[in-house]
């Protein structure tokens, strides 16, 4: 008997299939109900209880052997068939659809924006997000105790204090400002880091847009017709603004500019807390000494600068309502994008 295994084992060992098919019967014929290794346990039945240990051992290796190899001898055959291209069995049958991908919501609202400020005369700019002091804070008269320098808001690198990843895509306002002469018109998408604790409302990388227009004769008037232009654009023709007096170092006058909000009509829900208004950018007219900062005589001229976060324009306008989300690349929440603009 024992000859008789080994003998098994030994042609187990050796099978070598030319298909699938080939590989089955030989698993019926060896493994199957009614197979080889089967007769062999009806007959370790009649076996002398002195020589059933061993040979118990033997069956059960023979066993654990073939089920082993069989399992082998498939994965070759079907990486085999992989290799050489699977096995065409219709040459008549449709190809598999690969599903398209979509944009993502912040490359989409991007878009939208800088081709509302394109369709003005704008054009688009960039810039580093691994900046130094001067154009992230210096040029933009940012005093140098000011908290927005501090370790807690901006990351440093390599705890060098003059090379920073940019807090805010004005940086991108003085590099066009030292490299370009009035008229200006640029707008400026990018993204920006600051040190912040993430939650569904801040995280500490988001995307912004700067805007910028110089040029002889500016006017306050100026900025408040273009911004309402691009909100009637981007949120629909009956959008409202209203500004408010604020303070920017490289503004002055600055504003907040806040739209009427979307969602309710301007009659108050949670998203504008009840006050009927959304803030959505800052703005003002470029502080002569950031204009001097970067070559500009401020004597000739004047402009408008403004800056706004893509991802809250976002979630106002799709009612996203967890900023985390844009940040996940999870299927569910970037497929209900595909059909957007
Ligand atoms: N840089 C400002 C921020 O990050 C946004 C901003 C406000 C940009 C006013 C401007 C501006 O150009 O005029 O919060």
């Amino acid at each position: 008997m024992t000859e008789k295994i080994e003998r098994l084992l030994q042609r187990v060992e050796e099978f070598s299939p030319r298909s699938a098919a080939e590989l089955e019967e030989f698993r019926i014929r060896i493994l199957g109900r009614k197979g080889e290794l089967n007769d062999i346990m009806e007959e370790f039945k009649g076996v002398a209880p002195e020589l059933k240990r061993e040979l118990g051992q033997r069956i059960n290796k023979l066993k654990t052997r073939a089920q082993e190899r069989i399992s082998e001898l498939k994965g070759e055959l079907e990486s085999r068939t992989a290799e050489e291209g699977g096995t065409i069995d219709d040459m008549t049958r449709p190809g598999d659809c690969q599903p398209l991908g979509s944009r993502h919501p912040i490359s989409l609202v991007r878009n939208e924006i800088c081709g509302i400020f394109e369709r003005l005369g704008y054009t688009v700019a960039e810039g580093p997000e691994i900046e130094d002091d001067w154009h992230v804070f210096s040029a933009l008269n940012f005093p140098p105790e000011h908290p927005a320098r501090d370790m807690q808001d901006t990351f440093f690198i390599e705890k060098n204090p003059d090379i920073l990843l940019r807090t805010h895509t004005s940086s991108i306002q003085v590099r066009t400002m030292e490299t370009h002469k009035p008229p200006i018109r640029v707008v400026c998408p990018g993204r920006v880091f600051r040190n912040e604790a993430i939650s569904y409302r801040a995280h500490c990388i988001f995307h912004q847009i700067e805007g910028l227009y110089i040029d002889e004769n500016v006017s306050f008037a100026d900025m408040k017709q273009s911004l309402l232009y691009f909100v009637r654009e981007f949120f629909g023709e009956d959008t409202k603004i209203r500004l408010r007096p604020s303070y920017f170092p490289f503004t002055e006058p600055s504003a907040e500019m806040d739209i009427s909000c979307n969602l309710c009509g301007g009659k108050g829900c949670n998203v504008c807390k009840h006050t009927g208004w959304l803030e959505i950018m800052g703005c003002g007219m470029v502080d002569p000494n950031v204009l001097e900062a970067c070559g500009i005589d401020s004597n000739k001229y004047s402009g408008f600068a403004f800056g706004m976060g893509v991802e809250r324009c976002s979630m106002l306008k799709y009612g996203v309502k967890d900023l985390r989300l844009y940040f996940e690349n999870d299927v569910r929440f970037l497929h209900q994008f595909d059909t957007a603009i």
